[in-house]
């Protein structure tokens, strides 16, 4: 099976006003039953679809050297790829951040361990493994110059708290990537859940203190959208 079942944690003491979280009863099966800020969050993609990840016709239909390049990286930046699974972008960026580094941050070890075998056959020495937690990216504070989330973040179980700790871990003038499938468009082939508006996005994401920067529109199925943590 390709999704594993969420782990179910109580809200606490904040109120939906507060948090922007929402817990109902009747919702998507693809979908855990908690909402924020009115989308419901989706069920975490299980390792066990790692080889799904790796399929070949992403090469077209995700354009993922495209997408590298459009993060206009320079050869010395520090760059998390969050929710990355076998790492099928950390190892692009890899690629053009000789003398930086890349993190891979994902929740689930065997995907990790995919990543880290990889690294080995690869001899790659600016890759780093993450083990994050779903509210914590554990990164060192004030230390990413760009981060890139693709198809990841509408599965975060805790997206208020993640991005508030990707705000902690990003430099002044550091830029969040997210790549989401198009909600906007029903042609897009994708289920409900897995796919985000811009306008959702930047709910989300200026409630979390970031600032849209652009939307580039490159790519056949998803949005290339780009937030900065502003400088003060
Ligand atoms: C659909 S996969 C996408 C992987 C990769 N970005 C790609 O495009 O090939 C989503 C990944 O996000 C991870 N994930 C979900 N919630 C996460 C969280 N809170 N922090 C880090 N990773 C998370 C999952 O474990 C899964 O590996």
């Amino acid at each position: 099976m390709l999704y594993t079942n969420p782990v179910w944690i109580g809200l606490g003491a904040q109120t939906q006003e507060t948090s922007g979280y929402e817990q109902r009863s009747r919702h998507d099966p693809d979908g855990i039953g908690r909402f924020y800020f009115g989308r419901e969050i989706a069920r975490v993609m299980g390792h066990e679809g790692a080889g799904w990840l790796e399929r070949p016709d992403r090469e077209e239909s995700e354009m993922p050297d495209e997408v590298v390049a459009q993060m206009e990286l320079r050869p010395t930046d520090t760059v998390a790829d969050i929710g990355a699974g076998t790492g099928y972008f950390t190892f692009r960026i890899s690629r053009r951040v000789p003398q930086g580094k890349v993190y891979a941050v994902d929740i689930q070890p065997e995907m990790l361990a995919i990543v880290a075998e990889r690294r080995k056959q690869l001899g790659l020495n600016n890759v780093l493994t993450v083990l994050g937690t779903d509210r914590d990216v554990r990164l060192p504070d004030d230390s990413i110059d760009a981060v890139l989330m693709v198809d990841a973040y509408h599965e975060f179980a805790w997206p208020r708290e993640m991005m508030a700790s990707i705000h902690r871990s990003l430099r002044p003038g550091g830029r969040v990537i997210l790549v989401e499938y198009r909600g906007e468009d029903p042609a897009v082939p994708i289920k409900r859940l897995h796919k985000m508006t811009v306008a959702q996005a930047r709910r989300e994401l200026e409630a979390a203190g970031f600032a849209w920067k652009q939307t580039k529109s490159f790519l056949p199925y998803q949005h290339f959208i780009v937030f900065v943590k502003e400088k003060k």
